[in-house]
């Protein structure tokens, strides 16, 4: 079977190297063209543009930044609606704002076409491993037939039901607890850091407690010695809690450490380290303790 994968950054990537590992023939299309040498060695086929890609497969998914980037590729010049193909369903897989997702799979259906949500918990390397979960929403048939792609990539799958966006709103929420997860061990190494204690004591007593998380327990011993290779981008963090803490303002609630955690991964982000891993984020809090092995 053929599949399109839009967008081969991080994710994008996993994705696709999952599918063709899996026997799927993978078409691929990314606005830099460089990013997808890898795949197209494992055998994947480089298009031009989303609508040529949309015209080679039935089925495309697609991992970008943001809601402009999917509008771009589905609206844009040479953008998917062009592809004329009405057997076209699109899943979305970018972490973006619900009215955006909202906005998308209405215009899509009064193109004729199919879209859902199903935004991903996990990152490139469970991806590869098919070990994430997906959180899915939108028009039901579309949904059962996305269940074995999906499923080649997650091990588990939760359906929300048919109303576009839910699956976003959850995703949203799901990742200002993982933000907030990294700043409180971010301060916590900071502080036995400070206090002259090895901080691999402090995660070798914390993992071994009801109190761990997979962020203490897989990040964690990296962030202590000062390695931040991005699986997720701290810029791309900062848009999850940025876009989180703009859903909040639009239906009158208040979040106030949403607010907060924006601010210090915004910080982040204008001090540099926006290419980091988000649990880069202990840079800053070393930087505001002068803690020279942080910084
Ligand atoms: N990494 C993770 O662990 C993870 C986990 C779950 C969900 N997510 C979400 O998955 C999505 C992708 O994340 P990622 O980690 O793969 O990010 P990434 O490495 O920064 O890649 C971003 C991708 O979006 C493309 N893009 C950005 N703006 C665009 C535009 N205006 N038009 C067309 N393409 C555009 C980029 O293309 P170029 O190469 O041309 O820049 C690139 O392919 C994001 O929504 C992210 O929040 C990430």
């Amino acid at each position: 079977m053929k599949i399109g994968v839009i967008g081969t950054g991080l994710m994008g990537s996993a994705i696709a190297h999952r599918l063709i590992q899996r026997g799927f023939q993978v078409f691929l299309y990314n606005r830099t063209r460089g990013r997808a040498k890898t795949l197209i060695k494992m055998g994947a086929i480089q298009t031009e543009h989303p609508s040529e890609l949309g015209r080679k497969c039935n089925f495309v998914i697609i991992s970008v930044t943001d809601g402009y980037a999917v509008k771009e590729i589905l609206f844009g010049e040479n953008g998917l609606i062009n592809s004329k193909n009405t057997k076209l369903l699109v899943v979305d897989t970018s972490t973006v704002l619900p009215q955006d997702s909202i906005y998308c799979a209405n215009l899509m259906k009064q193109k004729g076409y199919s879209m859902i949500q199903a935004p991903i918990m996990g990152g490139p390397d469970p991806t590869m491993k098919g070990d994430v979960i997906s959180i899915v929403s939108g028009n039901k048939k579309s949904i059962e037939k996305s269940k074995r792609i999906l499923s080649t990539y997650s091990r588990k799958i939760f359906i929300l039901g048919s109303k576009d966006g839910a699956a976003n709103f959850i995703k949203l929420a799901l990742n200002l607890n993982i933000a907030l997860i990294a700043i409180s061990l971010a301060e916590s190494i900071v502080f036995v850091k400070k206090s002259k204690i090895d901080p691999a004591i402090f995660l070798e007593i914390l993992n071994s407690t009801y109190f761990k998380t997979g962020l203490s327990e897989i990040k964690g011993p990296k962030m202590v010695k000062n390695n931040f290779e991005p699986k997720f981008f701290l810029k791309n963090m900062l848009k999850d809690v940025h876009l989180l803490n703009d859903c909040a303002r639009q239906n009158g609630i208040s979040l106030s450490f949403a607010s907060l955690a924006e601010q210090y991964f915004r910080i982040a982000s204008n001090r540099g380290y926006s290419e980091l891993d988000y649990t880069g984020i202990l840079k800053l809090f070393g930087e505001f303790n002068n803690l020279e092995s942080y910084r």
